[in-house]
């Protein structure tokens, strides 16, 4: 969610009013430009899925997909490949129907199915690849409801699966601060209102400036922090029979490169990302 400055790089369309010539509101959109980066996610995983299993995946399943964005790129790398997207909440997954799917080829929109329900379903369909991205598993913040997540990780993951998370971590997560990245049309505020040590439970908002209008609060984050100790520890004890981080390489200027490798060991820094993937 709080993608360092730098970490991912891509082009953005304007997406502007012909009337007033101002960029128009669209959180998704603005939530899209800000913090993802699907089409970079998608060869990343696909890439690490061939170095572990020596075959290509073809089946990925997106939990809390939201508007599938990382489905639609999935969908897009091969002509072969299939993907699910797995959302409790009907408004971005109407949205990533209306603003992604309708416009991929009918051959493409055949292979993307979208589910409107709960990553907890012991019935959700099997597949090589789950992700689960942008931190979402961080809503559970009971031990139990991790672990149960990741048990139905483990159970409806195709053999020789991988189940592949992102997470974040480095001392200035703990601040009460506020981010603030310019981007050409608008402007993305990161804001950690609140860090409570007892519980590791922390409350963060994305805000966005829009012609000039700060528009407060558009996503709220209500989430425990997890440490990767403590995520690989839960992995095992469902079943997976490894684990794996790929960790974030430096750019010239302290941030983020973009490039993840596998790592034992990382290094103490004020921000960080990584990846944990486990094996089936
Ligand atoms: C932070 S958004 C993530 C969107 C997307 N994965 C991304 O990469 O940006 C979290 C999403 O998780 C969904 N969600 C929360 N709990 C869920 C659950 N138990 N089952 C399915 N979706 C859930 C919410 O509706 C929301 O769309």
């Amino acid at each position: 969610m709080a993608k360092a400055a730098g970490t991912h790089t891509k082009k953005v369309r304007r997406r502007v009013s012909k009337k007033s010539g101002k960029t128009q509101f669209d959180k998704y959109d603005l939530y899209h430009k800000a913090v993802q980066s699907a089409e970079n996610d998608v060869v990343f995983i696909t890439n690490t899925y061939k170095e572990l299993k020596k075959k290509a995946p073809r089946i990925f399943r997106e939990d809390f997909c939201g508007t599938f964005a990382l489905s639609t790129e999935w969908i897009k790398l091969n002509p072969k490949n299939l993907a699910i997207g797995v959302d409790l909440d009907p408004e971005p997954i109407a949205y990533g129907k209306s603003h992604y799917l309708s416009k991929m080829r009918p051959d493409q929109q055949k292979r993307m199915k979208v589910i409107e329900g709960n990553v907890m379903d012991p019935s959700l369909e099997k597949a090589d690849i789950i992700a689960a991205m942008n931190f979402s598993y961080f809503c559970f913040k009971q031990r139990f409801l991790l672990k149960n997540y990741f048990a139905n990780a483990y159970k409806t993951l195709n053999k020789d699966g991988i189940f592949l998370v992102d997470v974040f971590g480095g001392s200035q997560c703990y601040d009460a601060i506020e981010d603030r990245i310019k981007h050409k049309d608008f402007t993305y505020y990161w804001d950690q209102t609140n860090f409570d040590p007892i519980s590791n439970e922390a409350l963060f908002h994305i805000h966005f400036r829009v012609n000039g209008k700060k528009i407060e609060r558009v996503f709220t984050y209500d989430w425990r922090l997890w440490s990767i100790t403590e995520i690989r520890e839960i992995m095992h004890e469902v079943g997976f029979s490894k684990s794996h981080v790929y960790w974030e390489g430096t750019a010239k200027d302290g941030s983020g490169d973009g490039n993840f490798t596998r790592v034992d060991h990382g290094e103490a820094c004020e921000s960080w990302i990584a990846y944990v993937v486990a094996e089936k």
